[in-house]
């Protein structure tokens, strides 16, 4: 009898304790995501703009703003010659101050044009400076930029340290999980050691490119091995992915890259989510979203921003019936009032 009582006392206990822990792992887990994730001296919404070249440009991180105004967004790659040495025809410093917080990437593989390139960044009055160190591309790793500085430990400090030398403004790096070898850990402590704010990790390999599962493994040992902000990069897409990767991680905040391609309401949208509030955008919003997008696009490259809006289009009709036709037209149209009419068109408006 008394041998049963214990057992009682102890499976009470047990569950007494399983629950109060279960009860703080949901409270701390709900004060995650009110709180900001903080870079140097400022602090964002964990939701953060990724850079897509040619994709998340000035005229759509315009778009983004009608949705997001406190939101971090990443300028797409420039290298530190082009920044160094533009003379405004590449339009390298060419954005609009409402596309603030801004962090402005940049690439390089040694140590010419970072002064000067960071000098005139700086000037433009951007929030930080991101140091890109994952890009796969053969052009670029060809250089010695890119993720091929993750294999030459070495070259990446002196690179480092020249960056952080130059910048008054808070300084990230956006890595891969190694070049052929994984080597995150090593690299993620080496960022830390040369006084970098916070790191993005992609987790694949620069052989992996953009495809195959992101290893959240390897995105959650860089996480241990460092006390800066740890932004993952890869595979999220909405607020249950977001929360997914967490779980496995334990990450500061999200870099959403393919996720918000043509989908400008992206990071309002997760963030509501992660807000326990209900938030589904509107068909008006998205024909409103891709008719500003195409008159930004103009606006900013001329008759060629209605040649770049193509890469857009498919996604903002995507899913809607009988749009094939309609939207092979739209995409060789050389006339902006043709696919504006368009897509009023295909949303019946
Ligand atoms: C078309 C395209 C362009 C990209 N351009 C850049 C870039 O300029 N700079 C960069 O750091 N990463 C770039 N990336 C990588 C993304 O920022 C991101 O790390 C990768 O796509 C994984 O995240 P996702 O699954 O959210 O897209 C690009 C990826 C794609 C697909």
């Amino acid at each position: 009898m008394r041998h049963v009582q214990g057992m009682e006392k102890i499976s009470s206990f047990v569950t007494l304790s399983l629950s109060t822990h279960f009860f703080y792992k949901v409270l701390s887990s709900m004060s995650y995501w009110n709180e900001q994730c903080k870079i140097g001296n400022l602090a964002f919404p964990r939701f953060i703009g990724g850079p897509l070249d040619g994709i998340t440009d000035s005229p759509f991180r315009k778009i983004v703003r009608n949705f997001s105004t406190k939101e971090l967004l990443y300028t797409e790659m420039r290298h530190v010659a082009c920044v160094a040495n533009d003379t405004g025809k590449t339009k390298a410093l060419y954005f609009s101050q409402m596309e603030r917080p801004l962090n402005y990437q940049v690439s390089a593989s040694k140590i010419d044009f970072i002064q000067q390139a960071c000098e005139r960044i700086v000037e433009s009055g951007v929030d930080m400076v991101d140091l890109n160190i994952g890009c796969p591309a053969r052009l670029v790793v060809n250089s010695g930029a890119g993720s091929a500085l993750m294999a030459d430990l070495p070259r990446l400090k002196v690179v480092l340290d020249a960056f952080r030398k130059a910048l008054p403004i808070p300084f990230t790096v956006k890595m891969r999980a190694g070049y052929k070898e994984h080597n995150a850990v090593e690299v993620a402590q080496l960022i830390q050691d040369c006084g970098v704010d916070a790191l993005a990790i992609h987790p694949r390999l620069q052989t992996q490119f953009f495809a195959g599962s992101p290893d959240y493994t390897i995105a959650a040992q860089v996480k241990r091995a460092v006390t800066i902000p740890v932004i993952i990069s890869g595979g999220v897409v909405n607020w249950a992915t977001a929360k997914a990767v967490y779980e496995q991680t334990g990450v500061d905040a999200y870099l959403i890259g393919r996720g918000i391609w043509s989908k400008p309401w992206k990071l309002h949208e997760m963030q509501e989510h992660s807000q326990g509030r209900l938030y589904r955008v509107e068909e008006s919003v998205i024909l409103a979203s891709a008719l500003a997008h195409v008159d930004a696009m103009v606006e900013y490259y001329g008759q060629r921003g209605l040649y770049a809006f193509r890469k857009h289009l498919p996604f903002y009709v995507k899913g809607k019936m009988c749009a094939s036709q309609l939207r092979q037209r739209l995409v060789v149209s050389h006339d902006v009032e043709e696919v504006k009419a368009g897509l009023r068109q295909f949303f019946g408006a």
